[in-house]
């Protein structure tokens, strides 16, 4: 088995009860492998930033055992420290062990975004959570406007957010 499709594994069974969560994190993978390809990501680039999607959120279930809450900065001062294990675990080098932490440690600190695999990694995240957040407009309007620099990472927003579909809606 590839690294990414155990990782993937080791996520699942890491939030199993958590359908919510494993949803959460096969979307952003999914928006932020198809932002990176559309992009032209370098191969090594891609895998880092599929990897981190799969564990960016990994904080959540220890910020809530521990301290009850889930906020960004509890998971990114908590994930870390998990996703560390579970990538040694399943044989990342060590130079993708740290790059990955880095990010886990970093999604949702927009001023500290230092390349294509950060920068792509928070547009997917944003791309699912103002879909499960239920965001009005006028915020997916600000986000747009201060976080997204990809064209596909903007094209995409525009497309499940500004665009309008005029079929029968649940
Ligand atoms: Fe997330």
């Amino acid at each position: 088995m590839d690294k990414l499709t155990a990782l993937c594994k080791a996520m699942i069974t890491y939030d199993k009860g958590d359908p919510r969560r494993i949803h959460h994190f096969l979307k952003v993978h999914a928006f932020a492998a198809q932002i990176g390809r559309e992009e032209g990501l370098d191969e090594k680039t891609l895998f880092l930033l599929e990897a981190a999607a799969y564990v960016h959120d990994i904080g959540i279930h220890e910020g809530e055992r521990r301290f009850g809450r889930n906020d960004g900065q509890i998971q990114q001062e908590l994930g870390p420290d998990e996703a560390r294990p579970m990538l040694e675990e399943l044989g990342f080098e060590k130079e993708d062990v740290d790059r990955i932490c880095w990010l886990v440690a970093h999604h949702h600190s927009y001023g500290s975004i230092d390349g294509p695999d950060a920068q792509i990694l928070a547009e997917a995240d944003m791309l699912v959570n103002q879909y499960e957040d239920g965001a009005p407009l006028k915020q997916n309007e600000a986000l747009y406007h201060r976080l997204y620099k990809t064209e596909s990472g903007k094209r995409m927003f525009r497309e499940l957010y500004f665009d309008t579909y005029e079929g029968i809606k649940k």
